[in-house]
């Protein structure tokens, strides 16, 4: 069944969340995030989103995370590493959110998780390997 919601995206928002109510209301015990969350309109996401529209990446939920994370250590000094930054897009979210000048290192092997070596630790000692 193919189904289209028109309108603005306000309205597209409207019509996704009910038909996401109806299926957690049917089949029970999913948390549903309420339409109340103003989040997507934080001047600082609304920007980061615009930079960031052609470049694919994590989706937005998770992007506006990492702004508040990097918000919520507003007040402590250091430089930022990103480990597995793909195309950049929560490297986008995180620099137009970041309220301090911060140096970004961004790392990525662009080729997957490699595996473990001999120096790679469990987090009890345990070899990783
Ligand atoms: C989920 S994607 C990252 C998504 C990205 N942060 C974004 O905003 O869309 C994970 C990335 O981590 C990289 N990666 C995985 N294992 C890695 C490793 N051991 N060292 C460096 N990069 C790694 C992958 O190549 C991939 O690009």
């Amino acid at each position: 069944m193919a189904v289209l919601a028109f309108g603005s995206p306000e309205k597209k928002g409207r019509f996704w969340h009910s038909v996401a109510k109806r299926k957690a209301k049917r089949y029970g015990g999913f948390h549903l995030y309420t339409q109340h969350m103003v989040w997507k309109k934080q001047p600082f996401f609304r920007e980061a989103f615009e930079k960031a529209r052609a470049v694919a990446g994590i989706p937005d939920p998770r992007c506006f995370v990492l702004q508040s994370c990097l918000r919520s250590v507003a007040r402590v000094e250091g430089d930022v590493a990103e480990c597995g930054v793909r195309q950049g897009r929560s490297t986008i979210f995180m620099l137009t959110a970041d309220l301090r000048d911060r140096q970004y290192h961004l790392f990525d092997s662009f080729e997957g998780l490699s595996e473990p070596s001999s120096e790679d630790r469990m987090h009890n000692g345990a070899h990783g390997n």
